[in-house]
């Protein structure tokens, strides 16, 4: 099985499969969260967005997304639709051999689609940084007029007498946070430094500060591996780490009420966001005497992956309305596409303030007969251009066009990506 699919579709079969097992003690959240029996789930035709596919080897396997909405660029995280079938440590693989090296960032101008339609698409170079990267969730700031990117990076654990690979199945990976700068001019992104601590355990996502000086990551798991992560994903696990960039330094600032932390957005309010993947709830978090305590949940209903925050301060979360149809796209991925769903908070911090837990959800798209849409884990809302990026896990990249005049959206795929 490991060989066909992807991590990420590991990741959530697990999360179908497993849950089944023992769905007794979690019932509820297996039939109504998991599953989604009894989800209306919409046409795309109910919504103002017309899609249209981009293809391109550099855009398959893109795990994440960060728009630039000032200077209308689009950077994705991304690796090819052979990658990641066998290295993996979010999504349980542990093959250190089959790794496929070909992790990158690439880049499109969002206003600029150009005559061949790849709006620009290239990839930037890495410099000052030996290895290769294994990539996965990312976040940028914008400092002193450089673009300054965190990149989780799932290194291989290597035996620092010897420089040979550890195995992996037995010590996990080695994750890291990796600093990388981007000038304005240029096309290489210059490593800055490497963040390795114990509290970087199993990051999926990661949310830095205003200052560009603190970030947080989400940890999906309490181990690294082993059958008991299979059971996490019912009895809950995860945890939030609070790093400082400048000095290096992170502990774990919150590790209670988690199930699955996956994507994680900041606000300027100073809120984190953070979006369990097996509960279905948003948890908001603040930073007090440097522990993240918990301010409130909010209920989807929805398995969620990765969150973005956009320019009028609404949330936009990637989720999964119908686990189903994702397992079965998982076991046929050239034939079956699972829908997909873009769920909004609008102006989630004063709904917070006004609604408590009781913030409103809408749908920003859906796509119930798996049209347009690939199954996302990520979905961008530019406010500008009024567009929707988003990045999936269908094997064929897809990118959205223009919108019956309400907007446009453009995805790439994921591919086969990681959780
Ligand atoms: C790891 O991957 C290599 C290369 O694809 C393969 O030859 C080997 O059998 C794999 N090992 C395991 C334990 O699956
Ligand atoms: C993990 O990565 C860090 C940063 O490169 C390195 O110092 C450390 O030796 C690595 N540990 C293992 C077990 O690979």
């Amino acid at each position: 099985m490991a060989g066909i699919l992807g991590p990420r579709a590991i990741f959530w079969a697990f999360l179908v499969l497993a849950t089944g097992v023992i769905y007794n003690t979690y019932i509820h959240n297996f039939i109504f969260i998991t599953v989604g029996i009894g989800r209306e789930i919409q046409p795309i035709e109910d919504f103002p967005w017309t899609c249209t596919r981009v293809r391109h080897p550099l855009l398959e396997g893109c795990e994440d997304l960060w728009l630039d909405d000032q200077d209308r660029k689009l950077y994705a995280a991304c690796n090819s639709l052979e990658s990641r079938k066998g290295w993996s440590p979010g999504g349980n693989l542990y093959n250190i051999s089959t790794r496929s090296r070909t992790d990158h960032i690439a880049v499109i101008d969002v206003d600029q689609p150009g005559s061949d339609g790849l709006y620009g698409l290239r990839q930037l170079k890495i410099g000052g940084y030996q290895d290769d990267l294994d990539l996965h969730g990312f976040d940028v700031r914008k400092i002193e007029g450089r673009l300054r990117f965190w990149l989780i990076n799932h290194r291989p654990p290597v035996d620092h007498v010897t420089g040979e690979f550890l195995d992996a199945l037995v010590v996990g990976a080695n994750s890291t946070v990796e600093i990388f700068d981007l000038d304005e001019t240029s096309d290489t992104l210059e490593h800055v430094k490497t963040v390795a601590s114990e509290a970087i355990f199993t990051p999926n996502g990661v949310a830095v500060e205003e200052d560009g000086l603190g970030f947080v990551i989400t940890n999906d798991h309490n181990t690294k591996t082993g059958t008991m992560r299979v059971l996490e994903m019912l009895s809950g696990g995860g945890s939030l780490a609070y790093c400082r960039s400048d000095t290096g330094k992170c502990h774990i600032a919150a590790d209670k009420g988690f199930s699955m932390p996956n994507g994680i957005a900041h606000d300027k309010n100073g809120y984190y966001y953070v979006a369990n993947s097996a509960s279905g709830l948003i948890t908001v978090h603040k930073l007090v005497n440097n522990k993240l305590i918990h301010v409130e949940s909010i209920n989807t209903g929805y398995p969620m992956d990765n969150l973005w925050l956009d320019a009028d301060g609404n949330l936009i979360a990637a989720a999964f309305p119908d686990s189903i149809a994702f397992v079965k796209s998982i076991m046929d991925p050239y034939n079956v596409v699972p829908p997909a769903t873009v769920l909004m908070f609008n102006d989630i911090a004063k709904q917070l303030k006004t609604y408590g837990k009781n913030v409103k959800v809408s749908k920003l798209v859906e796509d119930r007969d798996a049209k347009s849409l690939p199954s996302s884990t990520v979905a961008v809302h530019d406010v500008k251009g009024h567009k929707l990026f988003l990045a999936g896990r269908t094997l064929t990249p897809l990118g959205c066009d223009r919108c019956k005049g309400h907007g446009h959206s453009l995805s790439v795929s994921t591919g086969l990506g990681d959780s």
